[in-house]
């Protein structure tokens, strides 16, 4: 028998997902062809070098408006709480496969939230590291310690951006029935009452 579905996203939001996952992958072609001269041929994604090094900030800014928009959406529902500080505190049980001992959780779980404001930190510090040096519409209206300053944290928060987006993909793949959230917007009855039961019976209780 076909168990019941879940709303979990609307098109609106999965629509925001994608473009901001679009955006990320040639955002992250195009700077890691910038990161290192073995890198380079990644630059081919936007059409070789010259190409890159003029599209790369216009894309980056585009993502980090793009997941404002997401931002803007989900912030409210990913506020760590003192049930989150438990989850964290019982995670280790957990990456041993072992789901029984962990506290119901709503709508995302700590390690979700924590990801989240990873994410949103990363690009928050990208984009306004990103516009001190971007040649020639701002760079020319910062000190140039403070440029290469910015270079810096720009690479370091690139490095963590990269780094949590594969924690979140594997983490979307690693609990089953999970990416049909972002595809199709629904999730199995099932997954919402073993992973977010505390979600799952906000999400029936409603009229
Ligand atoms: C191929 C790459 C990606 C896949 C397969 C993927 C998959 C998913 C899935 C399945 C969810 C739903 C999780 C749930 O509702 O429990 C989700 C949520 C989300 N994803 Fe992705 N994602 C990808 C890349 C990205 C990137 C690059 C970003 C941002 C830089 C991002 C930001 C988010 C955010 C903010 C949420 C909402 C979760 C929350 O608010 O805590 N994703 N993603």
């Amino acid at each position: 028998m076909k168990t019941p579905e879940l709303q979990r996203y609307r098109d609106a939001e999965r629509m925001n997902h994608w473009l901001v996952v679009l955006l990320f992958a040639l955002a992250a072609l195009s700077g890691l062809a910038f990161f290192h001269p073995s890198l380079y041929f990644l630059s081919a994604a936007l059409g070789g070098g010259v190409w890159a090094r003029i599209l790369h900030p216009f894309i980056g800014a585009a993502m980090f408006c793009s997941f404002l928009g997401l931002f803007v959406r989900l912030w409210r529902e990913n506020v760590v709480n003192a049930a989150d500080r438990e989850w964290l505190r019982r995670s280790p049980v957990l990456l041993q496969g072992d789901k029984a001992v962990m506290p119901p959780v709503g709508k995302y779980n700590a390690g979700q939230k924590v990801v989240f404001w990873l994410l949103a930190a990363c690009l928050l510090t990208l984009f306004v590291t990103g516009v001190m040096f971007w040649q020639p519409w701002f760079a020319n209206a910062f000190p140039i310690a403070l440029r290469r300053v910015a270079v810096l944290l720009h690479a370091v928060a690139a490095v963590g951006l990269i780094l949590t987006v594969i924690v979140h993909v594997y983490a979307a793949i690693w609990v089953k029935g999970t990416l049909r959230a972002m595809t199709r917007g629904t999730v199995s009855a099932t997954w919402a009452r073993q992973n977010h039961a505390q979600w799952y019976q906000e999400t029936t209780r409603k009229p």
